[in-house]
């Protein structure tokens, strides 16, 4: 039987969601559980990480399971012409589930393909990053009360920003309105557009910051991805398009929380981290319980 593998958020149902939030939350009240004994996740990363793959490294370990893998594809038989089929087949044959960031967009989908266990999409170029629209929904769900009809600004880099794709994706289910803050090279792609569009959901485009953060429920601030680019001169002119400052935050609706995947560079002050509306560093905390919730889900443990 085909198991079940997280390529993209849209792999899961908005009730499957619900309950990963859920029990995501039964995890943050009690977050050592020996729920794993003889379990073997292997966490695959061809791109760096830190938040993705120390987040589950973290929850598989208070779940009593063990961590095999590498942390940089150098390091592995990659550097000798070893093809992804076979370094999933052979992986797939070693874990119980594999956790993979991939820089070609589509590699995940194909690793789940070939994989006779589940594999967790931990970012596969700028395509999607599902887990980490798990515990966006379930930093949303807990500083908002709820996930219905939130007013989310997302910010910076939506080209190539996969954090904002898959987001946005997830929370077309909850009749939110979408303000799209970009410069005009790095606008959200016209495929996410039409996505909304045949939902008949709103959305709003600006390259001015001002104009709409006083509306937002959620400031979603990303990076601008220079990996992504291929002219180093494209990315400095874009690279300090916006940089979120403390006194920008004032006339905020109350309530209102920034959130940001990490790593940042410039694109939030440090002034902002201790203001009431500086949500991102705990946001990061929330990937272990969202993430203990996604794997236990996946291997089918109660
Ligand atoms: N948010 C995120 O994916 O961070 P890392 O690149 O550090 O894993």
């Amino acid at each position: 039987m085909k198991t079940k593998s997280l390529v993209s958020i849209d792999d899961l149902s908005t009730d499957e969601i619900t309950k990963i939030l859920k029990l995501a939350g039964d995890f943050e009240k009690n977050p050592v559980q020996d729920l794993l004994p003889g379990k073997v996740v292997a966490t695959l990363f061809f791109e760096p990480s830190t938040r993705t793959r120390l987040s589950f490294e973290s929850a598989v370990n208070k779940l009593g399971g063990r961590i095999i893998g590498f942390t940089d594809s150098s390091t592995s038989s990659v550097t000798k012409g070893e093809t992804l089929y076979d370094t999933i087949r052979m992986v797939s044959s070693y874990a119980d589930l594999i956790v993979m960031r991939h820089p070609i967009e589509g590699s995940a989908r194909y690793a789940s393909e070939v994989s006779v266990v589940p594999i967790i999409n931990a970012g596969d170029g700028a395509n999607q990053h599902p887990t980490q629209t798990l515990l966006d929904l379930y930093s949303i769900q807990k500083t908002q009360g709820t996930l219905d009809n939130l007013n989310i600004c997302m910010v910076g880099d939506l080209k190539y920003g996969r954090t904002v794709h898959s987001l946005l994706m997830a929370m077309s289910r909850w009749n939110t309105t979408f303000n799209f803050v970009a410069p005009d090279e790095l606008r959200m792609p016209d495929e996410y557009k039409l996505y909304l569009n045949n939902l008949g959901l709103r959305y709003h485009e600006t390259s001015d910051l001002s104009e709409v953060i006083t509306t937002a429920d959620i400031v979603y601030m990303t990076r601008v991805q220079k990996e992504r680019f291929s002219d180093p001169m494209e990315y400095e002119k874009v690279k300090n398009a916006y940089v979120l400052h403390k006194s920008m935050l004032s006339d905020s609706k109350p309530g209102m929380k920034i959130l940001h995947p990490l790593p940042r560079v410039n694109e939030i002050n440090t002034d902002v981290d201790n203001t009431n509306n500086a949500y991102y560093f705990t946001q990061a905390l929330n990937g272990v319980y969202t993430r203990q919730a996604i794997i236990c889900t996946l291997l089918g443990i109660k």
